[in-house]
This record gives structure tokens, sequence and C-alpha cells, in this order.
């Protein structure tokens, strides 16, 4: 099939089946455009708790997937290919995430949804880039807190709040291999672009940065600037929609390193036309949990949703 014959049948066949598609802004450009909602974590939880579909198609990565179907648990939810990850949730396994909980029994537990559902049953909040900020100071100022799995939005709330966080000692490798000398070289051949970065990014990258936010926070704040070009710290896929809104501003993407052209995520770039249409038709692959963890994991993300009304 073309391009043009997938997007149409995908099309037919959501129609047929009532159902819904969510995707993140990493995805690739052709899936952005026939998604009926692109948003950063925070938005596509909140649609993926209201959508009154019969299926979620979850264009993202697996944790994503999983936090629809906790909201959503009488929805079929698919993820076009169950190979995609997420290295940041990766790096807090569950079984030894339980372990440093137990071992701090006196911390509240405030996690990054970048995590299994099985490390969110074991948290008293969840938290995304959009909300980190404003859920951490929620908390009363003496109360001790871990924040997992990402060290460096762990360190930048730290530094932003003057809290003394406990950090699980995780990353995302695609926003880590952003390199402080590959945005000096792009600021000193473009003097008049604004870096915007991710707060998933290292912190000397994060102190080079004019504006940092989630995708899209960084979006608005393009968006609503004056400025005419920008060097973005993140990954590529937001582009698409930083051009789309912003047409007329240029938009430069910081490479990874030497080897490496562009800061592509390997897991949300899994995802394609071919295999949305294919899932879609098979209503698989299909994300199930037990009610059990449902219902553990479900608390967290309630109560940071409660906090996130008017962000
Ligand atoms: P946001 O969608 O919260 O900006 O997070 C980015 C990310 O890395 C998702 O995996
Ligand atoms: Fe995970 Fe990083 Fe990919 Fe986001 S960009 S899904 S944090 S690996």
């Amino acid at each position: 099939m073309t391009d043009k014959e997938l997007i149409e049948q995908i099309a037919r066949v959501k129609k047929e089946k009532n159902a819904v598609i969510l995707a993140h802004y990493y995805q690739v450009p052709e899936i952005q455009d026939i998604a009926d909602y692109v948003g950063d974590s925070l938005q596509l939880s909140q649609l993926a708790a209201a959508t009154n579909a019969d299926i979620i198609v979850f264009a993202g990565v697996h944790f994503m997937a999983e936090t629809a179907k906790i909201l959503s648990p009488g929805k079929k939810v698919l993820l076009p290919d169950l190979e995609a990850g997420c290295s940041l949730a990766s790096s807090a396994p569950a079984g030894q995430f339980a372990a440093f909980v137990n071992a701090h029994p006196d911390h509240k537990v405030v996690t990054y949804i970048n995590c299994t559902a099985e490390v969110k049953a074991l948290s008293d909040v969840i938290v995304t880039s959009s909300n980190a900020l404003k859920i951490v100071e929620s908390f009363p100022k003496e109360q001790k807190l871990i924040f997992a799995p990402d060290k460096n939005l762990g360190a930048y709330i730290n530094g932003k709040t003057g809290r003394d966080m406990l950090l699980w000692d995780g990353a995302c490798e695609v926003h880590e291999t952003i390199s402080t000398k590959r945005i000096i070289n792009l600021k000193m051949q473009n003097p008049d672009a604004l870096l915007v970065a991710h707060p998933e990014c290292k912190a000397p990258v994060l102190i080079m940065a004019d504006f940092i936010g989630s995708t899209a926070a960084m979006l608005k704040f393009t968006q609503q600037s004056d400025s005419k070009k920008f060097i973005v710290a993140t990954e590529t896929g937001i582009i698409h929609q930083m051009e789309k809104l912003s047409p007329g501003k240029e938009f430069l993407v910081v490479p990874a390193d030497e080897t490496c052209a562009c800061n592509d995520c390997p897991y949300m770039k899994l995802n394609t036309l071919e295999k949305l249409y294919l899932c879609m038709v098979h209503e698989k692959p299909e994300i199930i949990l037990s009610a059990e963890l449902i219902e553990k994991a479900k608390l967290p993300i309630m109560k940071m949703l409660e906090l996130s009304k008017n962000l």
C-alpha cells in the first residue's frame, strides 16, 4: 500500500471501530499528521482518561500506553510495536526500586511518568516534565522525597526548589547524548538563535538554555517568542509541530555526537504507518495489565491529574 492508501485505510478502520489515535510529539511526522491528538506525556494521559472511544491506539512508547490502560481499564489499548520501550523506564527495574523505596521509609516517592506500571504502583505521586516542579513544591519543605528515575530532571528540580531529593540514577539515552560542544558550535554559527531544552538533558546543557520545559511547553515558547531561530535540545520529532505552528521560524537540531546525525529516540521511531494500520486491523499488540496492578498504579497517576488541573 502507498502511504496515501494506508492513511485512508487507517481512517476507515478508526471510524468502524470507534478508535482514537493519540500520538506523542516524538512520533514521525506522518503519524503526527493522522493522529486525533498530538501531545506531551501529560496531555496524552489527560486525553486517555477522558476519551469516549472504544479503542485507544497509542502512537508512543510502552509506558505511555500502559498509563492509558491504567486510566481507562475498560478500553482496549493498542501499541503498534511492543518493542517500543524507553531507556529511562528500563533504568528502574521494579524489584530494585522496591528495595530502594523500602530502605527509605521516611521518604515520599515522586516518580516521573517514564517508568513501568510496577514502579508507578510503588509511588506516592507521578509527575511529567510539565508538572514536576509544581507537584514537588506541593509537598511540605521538610518532607523527605525520593525522585525517580530521571536524575537530570530530579537535579534540575532540586536546583529550582532548593530541595535535596534523593535521586534514582536513571537517564534518557537520547537526551544524555545532547552535547554542549555541539550546542556551542551551533550558537557560534547562529548567535541570534535561542536554546530551548528538555529537562531530561544534562545540567551543562540546561545551564546554557534560554528556556527549559516539557515538549508542550517548548512548543508554546517557540510560538510566543519574538525570536525567529531556535536551537532545539530534545528529540527531533518535536520539530515537525514547531515548524507547523510557527511557519517562517527556523529550528535547528542539536546533533547527538560525531557519529550520529540526529537525536531520534530509537523506541519512539519504531512506530510506522504500516504498524499502526496492522495493529488497528488485528487489535493487537494489546496492553494487558492485572486488575490489581491497575488499582495500585492508578492512585499516584490520579493524584498527578488532580494536582495538574489548570496546567
Ligand atoms: P514530555 O512528553 O513530558 O515532554 O516527555 C518527553 C519524553 O521524553 C517522553 O518520553
Ligand atoms: Fe524514553 Fe528518552 Fe525515548 Fe523519551 S526520548 S521515550 S525518555 S528513551
